[in-house]
């Protein structure tokens, strides 16, 4: 697991939009993954700007977001379809046909889940899985628990995330209770693995991500058995790391 620190969000957003533009530019026909909330938003605007300037072609870029709220219509402002097409997908020339979300209602759940692993193996698999972090440790919506799914299926969203992320909606009341989320087998099976964090509220998740033991209660920290990871956090987000010390900005550490 290679660790990389940017002096804030700017700088982190900055990195991560390098390694997949030298991501894209090394296979044009890439297969990302792509995450949303407030983590990514930063990514979005550099990869927009890069393609803006000439310098990204997405045209053969195939794109599987991880998740979407069960319930909602993609023209739901607060849904992951919206927040996609409004902050990445209507400002660069991805092609309609390559771009795949879970649907947000389907009426065979199962069926559904099932179709989504079969696109994302027809495409050849994920090469570059793009993920944030939950407080609690959880990535895509896999929340912590006994045990963790493998594959795409329908999940209950712990307390925590549905506390967490009420200020995307109205109110608390009106988070979706449930999504449908790639697995912790869908996401591990991607050749390589972007993982970013920002902000003190995600100092914990990290370090018990990196550095605790490797534990369905948080988990993030499976990612520590994947051979490929590239994490990059902001100074915020790496206080709790016990590795960090004496560490500067952009020198990686290896866990
Ligand atoms: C969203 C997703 C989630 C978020 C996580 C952090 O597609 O997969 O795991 O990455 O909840 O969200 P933010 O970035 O809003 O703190």
């Amino acid at each position: 697991m290679e660790v990389l620190l940017a002096r804030d969000y700017h700088q982190l957003s900055q990195m991560a939009a390098r390694l997949v533009a030298a991501a894209i530019k090394e296979k044009p026909a890439l297969t990302l993954g792509l995450a949303t909330g407030a983590t990514p938003l930063g990514l979005y605007r550099e990869l927009v700007r890069l393609y803006q300037e000439g310098e990204l072609d997405f045209s053969q870029v195939v794109t599987f977001n991880l998740d979407e709220y069960y319930g909602l219509f993609p023209d739901d402002p607060c849904s992951y379809h919206y927040y996609m097409e409004t902050n990445f997908f209507q400002h660069v020339n991805l092609r309609r046909e390559n771009i795949h979300l879970p649907p947000g209602r389907a009426e065979d759940v199962t069926a559904t889940c099932a179709a989504y692993e079969a696109a994302i193996a027809a495409a050849g698999g994920i090469d570059l899985q793009v993920l944030g972090i939950g407080r609690n440790g959880h990535i895509g919506f896999n929340e912590p628990g006994a045990a963790l799914n493998a594959t795409t299926h329908l999940i209950d969203l712990a307390p925590e995330t549905i506390r967490a992320n009420a200020r995307f909606f109205a109110s608390i009341n009106a988070v979706p209770r449930q999504a449908i989320s790639m697995g912790m087998g869908s996401i591990m099976k991607a050749r390589r693995i972007l993982l970013l964090a920002s902000g003190r509220d995600k100092a914990w998740a990290v370090a018990a991500a990196l550095e605790g033991p490797v534990t369905t209660r948080v988990p993030a920290s499976l990612l520590q058995l994947h051979p490929r990871v590239t994490v990059i956090l902001d100074r915020a987000a790496s206080r709790q790391l016990q590795g960090k010390a004496n560490r500067d900005e952009g020198w990686p550490m290896c866990y």
